[in-house]
């Protein structure tokens, strides 16, 4: 982790807004502003389990008092959720990266904002924006039932008739027939954020449209990937240790609950923040960051694997 960029917050407020899902707040110590940031920015925050998480922040970004964030408890994932809701708690001392923005607003006559279920959370820092600014938008929020739908009546009660909230019960038949928004193409940008079948969906819908009008928001890029996960051995050459990495773990967690340090931000294959040289074995290069020609010499240990067992070892070795 870049320790310039690194945030030391306490945690000032946790509240539950909808089934599963905590809304937190995280302020300096002293009550000071923030570092400002833009709408679609989001926040890498270090989790008590020790996972890096990220996460869209909701709130206004003009020298912030505090960062908003929603986190929804996935019992399948791994564990960095899980450890937000239950091991932090009010007035406990948390980690953040400063903002960053990889899903930013691109001026436009007008905006259509596409959210499924915490996938909202983006577009309401976007719709709050557009607002305050007087620039025209719709949002289209998509969640199973009220109770799962976070923020919906404070947005309702903001936006008005801009906001269409649309509760499918989890029912494929029942989802929002988006085709009426893509079937003419013009000048607006579109920005979604959600499940990847609501994402591929949209991509689905706005294929005659221009690429750059449509936005994506996806902080797992590995999901709805059909990885198998089988166990291996990793050894590190410059410590001599060796580790068995089990299905449900990485071998960046693997590292870390032996008490390794390896750097990482995304954790996700993305940032490039883990990399570790590969010395022998084969590995499945799961990342978006290493060129083919680095794939016999690195690997990316966040997300990718051993086929077999492996020998790596860190950059600076
Ligand atoms: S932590 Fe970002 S690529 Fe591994």
């Amino acid at each position: 982790m870049n320790k310039s960029n690194e945030l030391n917050l306490l945690v000032s407020e946790k509240r539950e807004v909808a089934r599963d899902i905590l809304e937190f707040r995280f302020a300096a110590h002293d009550g000071s502003p923030l570092p400002s940031f833009s709408p679609g920015s989001h926040i890498a925050v270090m989790t008590p389990s020790g996972a890096n998480r990220q996460y869209s922040l909701i709130n206004d970004g003009h020298e912030p008092e505090s960062y908003q964030i929603a986190v929804k408890l996935e019992p399948e994932s791994r564990g960095g959720s899980q450890s937000m809701h239950r091991d932090l708690s009010v007035g406990d001392p948390v980690v953040v990266q400063s903002p960053e923005n990889s899903f930013p607003l691109v001026e436009a006559p007008e905006y259509l904002f596409i959210g499924g279920g915490i996938g909202i959370t983006p577009l309401i820092s976007m719709a709050q924006f557009c607002d305050a600014n007087s620039k025209p938008f719709r949002l289209i929020y998509c969640a199973r039932s009220g109770e799962h739908a976070a923020y919906a009546e404070e947005l309702k009660i903001s936006f008005g008739d801009r906001v269409v909230v649309h509760f499918d019960g989890g029912d494929s038949e029942r989802v929002y027939d988006f085709w009426e928004e893509f079937m003419v193409p013009n000048g607006n940008h579109v920005y979604c954020c959600g499940p990847k079948p609501l994402m591929e969906e949209i991509r689905a819908l706005s294929g005659h449209w221009s690429e750059d009008q449509i936005h994506f928001e996806d902080f797992n890029p590995q999901s709805g990937r059909d990885y198998v996960n089988s166990p291996f051995t990793v050894s590190i050459k410059s410590t001599g240790d060796s580790f068995q990495v089990g299905k449900a773990s990485t071998i960046l967690e693997t590292l870390r609950a032996n008490g390794l340090r390896v750097p990482s931000s995304c954790e996700s294959g993305t940032c490039g923040s883990c990399k570790m040289r590969l010395l022998a074995g084969e590995v499945e290069h799961r990342d978006f960051v290493l060129e083919s020609d680095e794939y016999d010499s690195a690997i990316m240990v966040c997300v990718s694997r051993g086929k077999g067992d492996i020998e790596i070892d860190f950059e600076d070795y």
